[in-house]
């Protein structure tokens, strides 16, 4: 029964609060649908950590759609053996993992010691770089430690077919109840993390800027050389 709840029931209730909390979030609260930055009170720990996390965590997020979405049958068909597999994922995966956390402790600490920045800074901002910070650390050591001293777990028979049946809504539970526990935390706190993005600043995540380009340019003056007419 709890792997029923853990493995089916919770997942689709954080995906369907996600859901629900974008919409409500796009349809009645546009104005708030921003991460305004912070880059007016500290410039230069904001310019190591934030693209520290954002490259990281892009790449720790294809690292996810080829190790979650992507089939291993794929992988064998192209020759590429599960070793090898492996090591990319070790490697890569560790550098992505190093990357986001590395990014969110330089965030943490500047929204902690830089007193604008930690006076601006509410309950949800600190919420979710710790929610984060939880996620991205036990997805990092799973990647660069557990499966170096431990076993280089094969989730792609496991945590991945079980992924992928949520989907198409015949969720494969039985599949996730041999899979170690540090995994199953792994998994457990990002869905946690997806219910509460609709209620921070992570609803950014969602704003595809593909306006972006038709745009006007906007137009700056640097306040120095300017000279007041007449
Ligand atoms: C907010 C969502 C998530 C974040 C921030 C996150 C972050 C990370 C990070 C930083 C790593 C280590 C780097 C890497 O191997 O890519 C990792 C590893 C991992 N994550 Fe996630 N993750 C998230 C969601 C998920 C979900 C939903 C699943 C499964 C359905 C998952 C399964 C895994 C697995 C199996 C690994 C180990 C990869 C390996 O050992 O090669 N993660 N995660």
């Amino acid at each position: 029964m709890a792997d029923i709840f853990w493995w089916v029931i919770f997942p689709y209730i954080t995906v369907t609060i996600m859901i629900l909390g974008l919409l409500y979030r796009y349809a009645f609260r546009q104005l708030t649908w921003a991460a305004p930055s912070t880059n007016f009170f500290e410039k230069k720990w904001l310019r190591i950590g934030s693209p520290l996390f954002h490259y990281g965590i892009v790449l720790a997020f294809i690292g996810h759609v080829m190790g979650m979405v992507i089939p291993m049958e794929f992988y064998q068909g192209l020759g590429i053996s599960d070793h090898l597999y492996h090591i990319g994922a070790i490697w890569g995966g560790g550098l992505a993992g190093l990357m986001v956390v590395a990014g969110l402790i330089i965030l943490l600490i500047r929204k902690i010691t830089i007193d604008p920045v930690r006076i601006k800074a509410g309950f949800a901002d600190f919420f979710t770089v710790l929610a984060l910070l939880f996620v991205a650390g036990t997805g990092t050591y799973m990647t660069i430690i557990f499966n170096t001293t431990v076993v280089a777990y094969e989730y792609r028979e496991t945590i991945g077919p079980w992924f992928r049946s949520l989907f198409v809504f015949m969720p494969k539970y039985e599949l996730m109840s041999g899979v170690p526990f540090i995994f199953k935390l792994h998994v457990l706190s990002a869905f946690a993390l997806f219910a509460s993005i609709p209620f921070t600043k992570l609803v950014h995540i969602f704003s595809f800027p593909i306006r972006y380009p038709a745009r006007s340019p906007q137009q700056y003056r640097s306040r120095s050389n300017y000279r007041r007419q007449g």
